[in-house]
């Protein structure tokens, strides 16, 4: 459920006008609800305590990747969730935005030297590694230290899920994690080490999953290997599930609910003692967040339908630099006019202004008519939309606003023509 609903017919982000708001910052532009975010981080929060048994105190980390603008994370550091990062950045902005060391996890399956380092000065909470070179480099940086930091192996269960091949990560193909052979040896080797603590394991086998049971299937797998881990005489006390879980974005209600979600965690960890991480981006970030955008015009194909006549495009002024996702995954993102106009439903294809055929982000949608400056929305697009988002085209960055109840705040700004030249000093010779 989000807080994206109509007043007086008019789409409105919370008690703010859509129209009002275009009218203010322009479009396309990135539009998020925090009592959206803030429901969602309780509904999981909520389920995770009434599992306490099972899961331990259990962290929610954010994945930062998913929306890591500053007050986005500043909204859920507030409300004491922690942050899931991949980067040096990633790391930086989570603390910039509130979120403690303490509750951050360094993931990722190429950090560099530089960033274990600084992982390691801000004291994070743990450093999941992902490979035999990624343990050795890492012992060696600590022991430069004189630290020892708490890690977890990222496990690759050769489990993959997810809603396309392209988001899946735990098949045995994907580069992410290592097999559990060889995560049972690193541990020990970690054991081993006076420079390292390991606290446990991690696994994440994909985004968008639609059905728990692969998810089930790959935290047995961890179970299993706590057990051989702690027979071997290895302390294991955390965790980290991983993020993952599908989100409606087609209205639908086959998604698998946060409460049976968290019970089936509670049942696979059950008497094991440790501690869980969750590491959901999409769950919290996706429908708290919409694409605002404006049509700039409707192409009206002539000829005949075999050669493409008759198809109505729906030109808008976001582009896929704007929203990445449906070119890259062919992902689904329901188009809702702001304001809808009375009459048939017609089919578009929805399209932006780049100058690539895979600027299009849906074919025939039944939509009412549409006209030149009509404002839509993209929906379930608050994760992985503006982040992903590029200048391609010489298109200036598409700008984030945050709603809060009956105000708001322009939280990542439009660059003007000026800031984006700035950002190209012309090399000396020219
Ligand atoms: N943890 C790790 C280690 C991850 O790699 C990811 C996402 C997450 C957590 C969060 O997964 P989520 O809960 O959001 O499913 N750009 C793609 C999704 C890429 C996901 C990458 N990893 C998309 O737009 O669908």
């Amino acid at each position: 459920m989000h807080h994206f609903d109509r007043i007086d017919g008019a789409l409105h982000a919370e008690g703010v006008p859509l129209e009002a708001l275009a009218g203010a910052v322009g479009t396309p532009a990135y539009v998020y609800s925090t009592a959206t975010l803030t429901r969602h981080y309780s509904l999981l929060r909520a389920a995770a305590d009434a599992h306490r048994g099972a899961l331990g105190d259990a962290l929610i980390a954010f994945a930062v990747k998913a929306n890591s603008n500053l007050s986005v994370l500043a909204t859920l550091a507030r409300l004491g969730c922690g942050a899931d990062t991949v980067s040096e950045g990633e790391i930086r902005r989570a603390l910039k935005a509130g979120i403690p060391g303490e509750r951050i996890i360094f993931s990722g399956v190429g950090k560099t030297d530089a960033e274990l380092a600084f992982a390691i000065e801000v004291g994070v909470r743990q450093i999941n590694v992902e490979s035999g070179a990624e343990l050795e480099r890492l012992i060696a940086i600590a022991a430069a230290k004189g630290s020892a930091p708490a890690i977890a192996i990222r496990v690759n269960p050769k489990i993959g899920a997810g809603g396309h091949a392209k988001i899946t990560t735990g098949g045995a193909t994907d580069k992410f994690g290592v097999p559990v052979e060889e995560a049972i040896d690193l541990y020990a080797r970690a054991s081993a080490s006076p420079h390292l603590t390991p606290v446990g394991l991690a696994c994440h086998i994909g985004s968008q999953i639609m059905s728990l049971a692969p998810m089930e299937a790959a935290f047995h797998t961890l179970r299993e290997m706590v057990l051989t881990l702690r027979a071997n005489g290895h302390s294991v006390t955390r965790l980290d599930l991983g993020g993952g879980l599908g989100v409606p974005y087609h209205g639908q209600t086959d998604t698998p609910s946060i409460a049976d979600y968290a019970a089936m965690c509670a049942r696979v960890l059950e008497g094991l003692g440790v501690e869980a991480a969750f590491e959901p981006g999409r769950l919290l970030a996706a429908n708290a967040g919409l694409l605002l955008s404006r049509v700039i015009q409707v192409n009206q194909r002539t000829g005949s339908p075999e050669e493409g006549g008759g198809r109505r495009f729906l030109v808008l002024d976001a582009g896929m630099n704007d929203l990445m996702r449906p070119a890259l995954y062919d992902a689904f993102h329901d188009l809702v006019p702001v304001r809808p106009r009375e009459g048939e439903l017609r089919a578009y294809d929805l399209v932006g202004p780049i100058c690539e055929s895979t600027d299009i982000f849906a074919r025939d949608r039944m939509l009412p008519p549409l006209e030149a400056g009509d404002l839509v929305a993209f929906m379930g697009a608050g994760a992985y939309g503006a982040v992903l988002a590029s200048e391609y085209n010489s298109r200036p960055l598409v700008p984030e606003v945050l709603v809060d109840g009956d105000r708001w705040a322009m939280v990542r700004s439009r660059p003007s023509y000026e800031d984006m030249w700035a950002r190209e000093p012309r090399a000396d010779w020219l």
